[in-house]
């Protein structure tokens, strides 16, 4: 016989949905069970991006969570994009009425978000395998898995089900087909991103379209430094010295200007692809997806962890609602709220990647229409003030 445990909310995955989801509605008084597959070293260590909207940083502070984020984050309150060797900066700030964005990067946000759960006598399942959903069409949901690849099955009876699990996990895979639709752009190009040691080159990011492709400059820390470069998805990162790295970033970021690259020793380094994605709906019964699991953006927009805290904030209400007023409204409307947003974040993250990145299908035609894009934006205080206030994040209702 199985062991058998209960939980209000049970929550596949601790990445940023599912650990800002579990802090949520910890603070309404509803507890929850978070099943992770990876190790916690794992989930803490694995680079990702980091650039937080501003009302993820207030949500953050609210919170309590946000101690070290402003003591170790960067505020900027503009960016620059850079074309045809010239430099033109956005002041995202004066644009928005004061809105920011900070630069702290995805793993610390979990590392700081895992300590405070376990801190406040959370349940988060590192390590589990074999995870199943089961009955979410009924009132009584479960979820089953191992502690570990041998040991017994145990089964984790729910309310709900919040299926925080990335793009690869089992929860979306649990609605039907003829319920689901997916649609989605998958580009002929990804991004090699290096970790560096060395100091800022510059105050702001800067985000540059050039003929070899696009690149990125970002920070970490007064020492580190991240970077990135357009390439092809399938190339290997062997065909990539340092040396080469290096030539491409200083060839696709520095202007007319002379202002010139900082390098430094490169001590991380790798390639992502980069895709569009988005399921329709994100509810199925008792299951709700949040974050990767529903939605996937390409990362020239800086918008993936925020669309997932998005979701959240959304479900947690709706949850608080059902469960103190036993008011269903909320829940019911969950799927169809979020994705207005999202559609129009991805919206934003397609425009930014298609302006920014040299695609070598387009005609050149295509191509031309993205300079004038980049040469429209850079000089209409209109089209400037478009980018900026989905840059920084457009408003939650
Ligand atoms: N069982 C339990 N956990 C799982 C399973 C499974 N079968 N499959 C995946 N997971 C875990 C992953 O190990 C991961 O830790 O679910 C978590 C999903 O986290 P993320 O992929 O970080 O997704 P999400 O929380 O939605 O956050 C979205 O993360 O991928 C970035 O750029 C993305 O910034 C965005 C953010
Ligand atoms: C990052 O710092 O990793 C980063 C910054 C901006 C982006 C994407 C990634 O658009």
């Amino acid at each position: 016989m199985a062991t058998i445990t209960r939980t209000p909310v049970g929550i596949i995955g601790a990445g940023p949905a599912g650990l800002f989801l579990a802090h949520l509605l910890h603070r309404q008084g509803i507890e929850t069970v978070i099943l992770e597959s990876r190790s916690r070293a794992e989930v803490e260590g694995t680079i990702r991006a980091g650039v937080l909207e501003q009302w993820v940083v207030d949500l953050m502070n609210q919170m309590g969570l946000g101690e070290r984020m402003m003591r170790e984050g960067h505020f900027h309150s503009g960016i620059t994009l850079r074309f045809n060797g010239e430099s033109h900066h956005i002041d995202m700030a004066e644009l928005t009425d004061g809105k920011r964005v900070t630069v702290y990067a995805q793993h610390e946000v979990i590392r700081d978000l895992v300590a405070a759960r376990l801190e406040d006598g959370g349940e988060i399942v590192f390590g589990v395998s074999d995870v199943q959903l089961h009955g979410v069409e009924s009132d009584q949901p479960s979820i089953t898995f191992r502690r570990s690849p041998d040991g017994p099955v145990e089964e984790l009876r729910c309310d709900f089900i919040a299926g925080c699990d990335g793009f690869h996990g089992p929860s979306r895979q649990t609605i039907p087909t003829a319920i689901r639709s997916e649609h989605q752009i998958v580009y002929p190009f990804g991004w090699l991103g290096i970790l560096t040691s060395a100091p800022p080159s510059h105050p702001e990011l800067i985000y540059a379209a050039h003929e070899r492709g696009f690149a990125l400059l970002s920070t970490r820390s007064p020492e580190v430094q991240r970077l990135y470069i357009q390439v092809d998805p399938k190339d290997d990162i062997a065909n990539w010295s340092d040396a080469r790295i290096w030539s491409e970033l200083h060839t696709r970021l520095e202007d007319k200007s002379g202002w010139s690259l900082t390098e430094g020793p490169v001590f991380q380094k790798g390639i992502i692809a980069m895709r569009s994605f988005v399921c329709e709906t994100m509810r199925h019964g008792r299951l709700f997806l949040a974050g990767d699991a529903a939605h996937i953006v390409p990362p020239t927009g800086a918008k993936g962890l925020n669309l997932a805290v998005a979701d959240v904030l959304v479900l947690s209400r709706a949850l608080t609602a059902f469960f103190k007023s036993n008011d269903g409204d909320g829940l019911a409307a969950y799927s169809a709220q979020c994705l207005r947003r999202i559609w129009k974040a991805e919206r934003f993250s397609w425009y930014m990647t298609t302006m920014l990145h040299h695609n070598p299908n387009e005609t050149s035609f295509e191509q031309r229409i993205h300079l004038a894009d980049l040469d429209y934006v850079v000089h209409s205080r209109a089209a400037m003030t478009a980018l900026a206030e989905n840059y920084v994040g457009l408003p939650m209702e």
